[in-house]
């Protein structure tokens, strides 16, 4: 499929001379507006159509996929890797970490990470832990780079297409990473909204690793957006728990985890009766 630089160049006729190396390879973050929208617990029935409304806008995004659901869905992982998207680690099958042994962590992502690398011959950089719970277990077992968001759009509780929108549009900031789940109809419906509105407030969409480009991210430290100082999301609590807030956030580490997003249940069609295109 066509990539961004392959859009600008190609044409009948066009200049082979101009269509060398040197071609802009897209957005520089250290320059441009920059920010990566996330898609989490996929892949699913309308991830497909996700990915022709991202290729409509050039705009690269990363989906962070659940182990179990490779294998039915390999051809749509490799369209990722192809179109210049970005795979991480979502785990096997949607648990809550700190549930969780470190054996069992460790279980969890490596599954995830080789049927990951089975599909499209690359490994996953970074981690999404459900729920966004973690702990010091956690950090200690898993090796590499927790990517956690800033934006919550909470896609999965309104499940309203406008309401997504304006969540994305109104809380994003340059260096933002954008919570959404390609599982749901009415999220991927949003896209093209969110898309047009963002590019007219001049935002580049890159992955995960081009927004975090040039900066260090450390195995077991987490991440929720790369504007600067560039630090690690606060430290675990020690002592009490951190008090709870009205509304949790990525970043009110380990509290109640199912308050940061659902359980994974059976939503719309299964993948392999993707018979129809939700509408547009
Ligand atoms: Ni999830």
């Amino acid at each position: 499929m066509l990539l961004a630089g392959g859009l600008l160049l190609a044409g009948p006729g066009a200049a082979s001379a101009d269509t060398s190396a040197d071609a802009p390879e897209g957005p520089d973050c250290s320059v441009d507006k920059c920010i990566a929208l996330t898609f989490d617990d996929g892949p699913g029935a309308y991830t497909d159509l996700l990915l022709d409304t991202l290729n409509e806008h050039e705009a690269a995004a990363t989906f962070y996929v659940l182990g179990s659901k490779v294998a039915d869905n390999t051809g749509t992982l490799q369209r990722m890797s192809a179109e210049g998207h970005e795979i991480g680690n979502h785990t096997w099958d949607h648990q809550d970490l700190t549930e969780l042994s470190s054996q069992e962590i460790q279980s969890e992502l490596q599954r995830t990470d080789q049927a990951i690398t089975r599909a499209t011959g690359e490994e996953p950089g970074t981690v999404r832990p459900p729920y966004g719970a973690l702990d010091q277990t956690v950090r200690q077992s898993v090796n590499q780079p927790m990517l956690l968001w800033d934006v919550d759009t909470r896609d999965w509780e309104s499940l309203d297409s406008a309401q997504v929108t304006d969540a994305a549009v109104q809380e994003a900031a340059e260096g933002s990473v954008l919570l959404f789940h390609d599982i749901h109809a009415s999220t991927v419906e949003a896209i093209p909204g969110v898309l047009q509105e963002l590019e007219k407030d001049g935002y580049e969409f890159v992955t995960v690793e081009q927004l975090f480009d040039g900066h260090s991210m450390e195995s077991g430290s987490a991440y929720s957006n790369a504007r600067g100082p560039f630090t690690e999301d606060p430290a675990p609590q020690t002592g009490a728990p951190a008090p709870r807030t009205e509304e949790p956030t990525a970043q009110a580490e380990d509290t109640a985890p199912n308050l940061q997003e659902p359980r994974p249940r059976p939503e719309g069609p299964a993948p392999q009766t993707q018979t129809e295109a939700p509408v547009r």
